[in-house]
């Protein structure tokens, strides 16, 4: 009898630190990948008007190298939408038609890529049309899957 209660008591200061710490560790997930994909936001803004100023000089390799990295973060923030991550300035509506919200990231990662056609190409002119089409997703998205507030 006595075992038994000792067993009980062992298992109970055990596992009850344990289940904490679960929890505790879970919300630190979902605030991170909500800290994370903001940071992401930032970035692509950062670049976008990086990208902007340098489309006058015609240097298609800094250019390339810059719309690479736009291509790779909107990758990126694509992925940081799992379930029970909602949170930040994201509306309920991404989870509720994520194929929709896949639709518009893949708008937006189609007209980064029609930039790298034009660098390739070394098409200012073109170039200058795919950056306007590409920034015209920002907007388009954030209507539909931000909340202004
Ligand atoms: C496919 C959808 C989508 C596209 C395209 C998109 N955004 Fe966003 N953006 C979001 C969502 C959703 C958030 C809110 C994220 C959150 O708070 O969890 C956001 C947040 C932001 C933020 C705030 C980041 C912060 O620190 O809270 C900025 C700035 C931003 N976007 C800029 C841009 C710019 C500039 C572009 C275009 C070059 C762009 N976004 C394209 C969906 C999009």
């Amino acid at each position: 009898m006595k075992l038994v209660l000792c067993l009980v008591l062992l298992t109970m200061t055990f596992s009850f630190p344990t289940l904490s710490h679960e929890i505790k560790l879970k919300d630190i997930t979902t605030e991170e990948i909500i800290n994370t994909r903001k940071k992401k936001m930032s970035i692509i803004n950062k670049l976008t008007q990086k990208i902007y100023k340098q489309l006058n000089t015609d240097d298609y390799q800094v250019l390339k190298e810059n719309i690479i990295e736009l291509k790779h973060t909107a990758n990126n923030f694509q992925m940081l939408f799992p379930k029970e991550s909602q949170g930040g300035k994201a509306k309920k509506l991404i989870w509720e038609d994520k194929k929709l919200f896949d639709k518009y990231n893949e708008d937006f990662l189609y007209d980064i890529n029609f930039m790298l056609v034009s660098i390739n190409e070394k098409d200012s002119i073109n170039l200058k049309q795919n950056f306007n089409n590409m920034a015209s997703n920002c907007s388009s998205c954030h209507k539909k899957f931000k909340k202004k507030k």
